[in-house]
């Protein structure tokens, strides 16, 4: 190519720069820029640091994609959209014919609308750029203004583009007791996906969240990379297809499979943000910003508040509540200096008494043999030990031995030619959220309760089984295939409600251990039960998943008794308190059970816990030595916004002759500052560099030796900026 002819493309090049229209959505580090032109599809150019001039961008690069590419045939796998219109005709081509912005309390957003070139479907295609996180979220409005019904085939969120290279996928897949792993792997030719299809408990087997490392194999604190996560607590899919040399295409929205939604002239369908975020520094850095993001914006319910120690009923006691039983145990929190007692399930039913899982879910009733007094005499009791009260609800549930049954049977989700097939106790139904009726039973659950005891502080709200038997008795047999986002939108309403009248009750949500941690569900919720395995070996994998996309605020993590009731495995106390304490902490055992020493320990631990809650839960999450790298031990810290205040956990969970002993790194302190390193819950010799001062670089450089015994050795370190 001659010299004189690069010039003309380039000029050419930057003439289309100016003649089309640039929209530049910008967060404090992160740009996303799109280019609009009249009558021709919305283009994507760039997304990554912050840019301001975006001449650069066109000059440099000749990636241009669909920011939200149809399906009208062709051979390619990646659209966002699929529509047969009212006449048939399975293609759609849109164009842009304007777009808006406003500004917001903290964020601005960003309209852009579309319409097919032949048919009224409007499409807008939203941005939600925030200016407090690195967070851009993206969602469209499809809007039928055709004849006739049209029929969405694929309805996406949003689409990105993302270079071809080392880029490598990260992303998470589990069951019960053992949620939120950890996957890693290159990004290969042809298509990677993760797809979802339970239907009300979405965060078991994989989670609606992935991490793309754009420079080879994911690190923590280095390198660029391009989160993605999906704020809708149904069925998703995530896909990236690599079509060519060039590109990977990711798509993310609600799986399409089994959910056909029809819109009738007039209708709309709005479809779930999905959250993006870009960070040079690492898994790390994208972590960060989705737990700012989700704290500073209500993407966890009230996130800026801290939350308070608790101690819950279930592995204590399981289904065998009473009064004098959870006084004991109200009494034990306290002396340990605890702030909130949570009765767990096992306190209701009237005909069919909730002594066991097989009964009596929708049947909102205090069991009167259990607890004669009532749930007002419990709350006072907790009140009278200076404690906040607390219950376990599963509003969306029933069982066929139940009155509610019994009394409105075609309040299930099934079709009503199919005998149901029953989940846990062999009896367990789940109710139809798409209807009105039951979204009012749901808010009654808590609005009785609240009626009942008005100084009820925190409802545990779970949700034990799945959408097993597709169908439902309210839907019309045309919209059949809507179940799985009426069932989610019917369970926002209910909330929503909830919300305008409690807006301070805290609430957990909790789907057999954590089977809901998902950003459809957390605006609504203050926390979620992280896993029913509550073992702290297990619990540091676990809990290293869940924090790549959740803050620390939003996860319940309870000591529990030793052996575990999950794995039976033995683990001292410390160990236990040291790996729940990054989180919300809190208890899940009878203090009773504990040893006079025991007992000692847990109160200092519970003090300290006091001190550094602010700064586990509002600070900064740094994850540095991963419990996945096989090296037998971890380290995570958590600092401050002005980096004064930092907390560092160390932990070694396996053990044998010869083990390397690392220095400890650490991470994301001011480098030129000085620091005073003291151990906290220390239970043996001071190390080397208690009580001494060290250079924020040095300190992130050199690191310290950390002395960690045998097995399930742990230390809790402050640093103090001096
Ligand atoms: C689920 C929850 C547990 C407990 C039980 C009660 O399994 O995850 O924490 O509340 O239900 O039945």
């Amino acid at each position: 190519m001659t010299k004189r002819f690069l010039l003309m493309a380039m000029a050419a090049c930057a003439a289309l720069a100016l003649s089309a229209k640039d929209i530049l959505v910008n967060t404090p580090n992160t740009s996303l820029l799109l280019k609009a032109e009249e009558n021709q599809p919305l283009h994507i150019s760039y997304y990554g640091e912050r840019i301001s001039d975006i001449g650069q961008v066109y000059y440099a690069y000749s990636l241009w994609d669909q920011a939200y590419p149809a399906f009208s045939g062709g051979g390619s796998n990646s659209h966002a959209l699929s529509v047969k219109h009212w006449d048939g005709n399975m293609s759609t081509e849109l164009v842009y014919i304007g777009d808006t912005q406003q500004s917001e309390a903290n964020s601005t957003l960003y309209v852009i609308s579309m319409k097919d070139k032949a048919y009224d479907l409007m499409v807008d295609v939203c941005y939600r750029a925030y200016n407090n996180s690195d967070v851009i979220e993206t969602w469209s409005v499809i809007r039928n203004q055709e004849k006739k019904p049209v029929t969405l085939t694929k309805y996406a969120s949003g689409f990105l583009p993302l270079r071809r290279g080392n880029a490598w996928v990260t992303h998470q897949h589990g069951t019960w007791a053992a949620e939120a792993y950890v996957s890693e792997e290159p990004l290969q030719d042809g298509i990677f996906e993760v797809r979802e299809a339970n239907g009300a408990r979405n965060a078991f087997s994989s989670r609606a969240n992935i991490m793309v490392s754009l420079d080879g194999k994911p690190r923590e604190n280095e390198g660029r990379v391009v989160g993605a996560v999906l704020c809708w607590s149904g069925p998703y899919r995530f896909s990236i297809d690599t079509p060519d040399q060039k590109v990977h295409h990711l798509t993310a929205g609600i799986n399409e499979v089994n959910a056909a939604y029809t819109l009738k002239k007039g209708e709309s369908l709005t479809t779930p943000p999905l959250a993006l975020a870009y960070s040079a520094e690492g898994m790390g850095g994208v972590s960060r910003s989705y737990h700012r993001w989700a704290r500073l914006n209500n993407k966890v319910h009230n996130g800026t508040a801290l939350r308070k120690i608790l101690l819950n009923s279930w592995e204590g006691v399981y289904f065998d509540v009473s009064q004098d039983g959870m006084e004991k145990m109200m009494d034990g929190i306290s002396d340990l200096g605890g702030e909130l007692f949570v009765m767990d399930d096992g306190w209701f039913g009237s005909k069919y008494r909730r002594t066991r899982d097989n009964c009596a879910l929708g049947d909102w009733v205090t069991d009167t043999v259990k607890l004669p007094r009532g749930i007002p005499a419990l709350e006072k009791a907790a009140a009278d030990r200076g404690l906040k009260w607390g219950i376990w609800i599963e509003p969306e549930m029933t069982n066929t031995k139940s009155e509610l049954y019994e009394k409105h049977p075609d309040w299930i989700v099934c079709h009503p030619n199919r005998k149901p097939v029953t989940g846990r106790g062999g009896t367990q139904l789940i109710l139809d959220m798409s209807n009105p009726e039951v979204q009012d039973f749901v808010f009654n659950v808590v609005d009785g309760l609240m009626k009942e005891t008005p100084n009820t502080y925190y409802m545990k709200w779970d949700a034990n089984f799945d959408i097993a038997n597709f169908g439902s008795h309210y839907l019309t047999a045309d919209n059949q295939s809507h179940l799985y986002v009426a069932y989610h939108l019917g369970l926002q309403k209910a909330l929503e409600r909830i919300r305008a009248k409690y807006p301070d009750l805290v609430l957990q949500c909790c789907a057999s251990g954590g089977g809901r941690v998902n950003y459809g569900l957390m605006p609504y919720f203050d926390e979620f039960w992280v896993s029913d395995n509550t073992d702290a070996q297990q619990r540091l994998f676990i809990q290293w998943g869940t924090s790549m996309f959740f803050p620390a605020c939003a996860m319940a993590q309870h000591v529990s008794a030793s052996p575990n009731h999950q794995t039976g495995r033995v683990i001292p106390l410390k160990f236990r308190f040291d790996v729940a304490m990054t989180g919300r902490l809190g208890m899940e055992m009878k203090p009773g059970d504990l040893t006079e020493k025991e007992q000692a320990y847990a109160k200092m631990a519970v003090q300290t816990y006091k001190e550094i809650r602010p700064i586990i839960q509002q600070g900064n999450q740094y994850r540095i030595l991963s419990p996945y790298d096989k090296t037998g031990y971890a380290s995570e810290m958590y600092i401050t916004d002005d980096k004064s205040d930092a907390v560092f956990f160390a932990y070694k969970f396996e053990h044998y002759a010869n083990m390397f002993r690392p220095r400890f790194h650490f991470a994301g302190l001011d480098p030129d500052a000085t620091y005073r390193l003291t151990e906290l819950c220390r239970n043996g010799n001071p190390d080397h560099w208690e009580g001494h001062t060290f250079t924020g670089r040095f300190l992130m450089q050199q690191g310290v030796e950390i002395a960690l015994g045998g097995q399930f050795a742990s230390k809790v370190i402050r640093l103090t900026r001096q």
